[in-house]
């Protein structure tokens, strides 16, 4: 029942609460915790250098292990040129956070609900021909403001640093930034170029996520987890 709420296998934290991969992002969730005592993050993106490199999948099961510990999560999919967080969580994506910023939609009619109660989504909707104009909106800024009001922590999914503006916008909106590097995949000269871009517009960096994606891994992950 539970694999019909996912899409790829991608949220193993959701598949599989008591799982070792859900661990690691439990873990995950309580050292972002450690690394903000005294203010508490209510807002953060996970982004990359380049594309594939499992920002998607990392902000997703961080979004549900904080949920599954009873906190009111929101993930919101700023991935306005490829999105995929609905195809994640199966769910459709004919309405979405570019409605709210069309002024076409209030967000409580199209925040979706999803199988964990504490977690919310809210998917891209349709893709417009200006996504970094819309994420840089005062629009924009005064919907996370509200939400802030209504969840205890806001995720954010982007497309990839080196590509597009959009990521360095979002990350003016978040307290704290994780950096998702496939190291087996990406050249250290373009995550050094990341790490700078995001210094550069004063992100906060507050880790990095090694994670190594390749076929055989995969699918030893998927074969263990079905
Ligand atoms: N740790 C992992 N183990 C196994 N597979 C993974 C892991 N992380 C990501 N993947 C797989 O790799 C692919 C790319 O991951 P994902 O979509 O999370 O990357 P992304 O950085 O969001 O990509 P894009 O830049 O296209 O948005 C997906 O098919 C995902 O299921
Ligand atoms: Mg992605």
């Amino acid at each position: 029942m539970l694999r019909q709420s996912t899409n790829k296998g991608n949220v193993i934290s959701l598949l599989n609460p008591s799982s070792p991969i859900s661990e690691v992002y439990k873990t995950l969730r309580t050292n972002v915790q450690f690394s903000s005592i005294d203010t508490p993050f209510k807002t953060i993106m996970a982004t990359s250098a380049i594309k594939g490199e499992g920002k998607t999948t990392t902000v997703s099961n961080l979004a549900v292990a904080y949920a599954q510990e009873g906190k009111k999560v929101i993930l919101i999919d700023c991935d306005l040129r490829s999105p995929s967080i609905h195809q994640v969580f199966s769910q459709s994506n004919h309405a979405g956070l570019t409605n709210i910023l069309a002024n076409q939609n209030q967000w409580q009619e199209v925040v979706r609900d999803t199988t964990i109660d504490t977690l919310s989504l809210l998917t891209s909707g349709p893709i417009p021909p200006n996504p970094a104009e819309l994420l840089a909106s005062r629009r924009m800024q005064s919907l996370i403001e509200e939400l802030k009001q209504h969840y205890d922590m806001i995720f954010f999914d982007v497309p990839p640093v080196l590509a597009v503006t959009d990521s360095l916008v979002v990350s003016a909106l978040s307290d704290g930034v994780i950096l998702v590097v496939n190291a087996g995949k990406v050249d250290k000269e373009l995550v050094r170029k990341t790490k700078a871009s995001l210094e550069h517009v004063n992100a906060r960096l507050i880790g990095v996520v090694l994670n190594r994606i390749n076929r055989s891994e995969r699918k030893a992950a998927l074969q263990y987890y079905d």
